[in-house]
């Protein structure tokens, strides 16, 4: 095979969806980078700060576009293979502020949405982590056609979780952690190698895709 024919390292995008400067969630991003880099993958680390964006707006954006942060974040997704999001849960489900970014995002033609594989994870001072939050979040991306993988990962009592080190003081949490990305790394890796899934329909009617089936919401 010629030098530059061999696929290079996948690309991961990992964005801590809390705004908030000390975010538990933010933390867990990192330590998720680390571990997705050690798997010999690229690493984009983002947070929601790096992506300014109004509340979603129809009249906003028919007469100014999309906002520049909406339209960054769009393109950090769209150069990765896949991305993981670590989230904070807001009353059971999904923090606005992400769900809003995501509202804006897949105002954008062709959406990035649907290409992606993700990885879900939550962290959180309650005993379950979050992880009510991610099942919210699993919502909108299935609907946008991403791949959610299947496990999730949910860090219960996060402000006493970690470690000087960055990693987790339990070791049977830390070691379900990386397991979790190992398995999400596999998946996503034979993916973007020998495209081991298709997709064949989703429903999102703001966009097509390749297959005519697809058209359901459309006729
Ligand atoms: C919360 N928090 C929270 N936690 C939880 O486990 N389940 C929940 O339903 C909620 N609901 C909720 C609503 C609102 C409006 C706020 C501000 C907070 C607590 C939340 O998990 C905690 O603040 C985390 O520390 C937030 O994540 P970061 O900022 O540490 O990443």
């Amino acid at each position: 095979m010629a030098e530059d024919a061999r696929p290079g390292p996948v690309r991961i995008l990992v964005f801590g969806a809390a705004l908030r400067a000390g975010s538990t969630n933010a933390r867990l991003a990192s330590l998720v980078s680390k571990v997705i880099a050690e798997t010999g993958a690229e690493v984009d680390l983002a947070k929601m700060r790096d992506f300014d964006m109004p509340l979603y707006d129809g009249d906003a954006e028919a007469s100014e576009g999309l906002p520049a942060g909406a339209l960054a974040l769009c393109e950090r997704i769209k150069r990765c293979d896949a991305f993981v999001i670590a989230s904070p849960e807001y009353n059971a489900s999904v923090p606005g502020a992400l769900k809003n970014a995501i509202d804006w995002v897949s105002r954008v033609r062709p959406q990035p949405f649907k290409t992606k594989h993700a990885l879900l994870v939550s962290a959180s001072p309650s005993m379950i982590g979050g992880n009510r939050g991610l099942w919210s979040l699993r919502v909108p991306l299935e609907h946008l056609g991403t791949r959610v993988y299947p496990d999730m990962f949910s860090l219960p009592r996060a402000h006493e979780a970690f470690a000087e080190d960055g990693r987790l003081v339990h070791s049977g949490s830390q070691e379900r952690l990386t397991e979790t990305i190992c398995g999400f790394m596999r998946l996503v890796r034979a993916d973007v190698e020998f495209v081991c899934l298709q997709r064949r329909w989703y429903e999102f009617p703001g966009d097509r895709t390749d297959a005519p089936v697809t058209h359901r919401s459309e006729e």
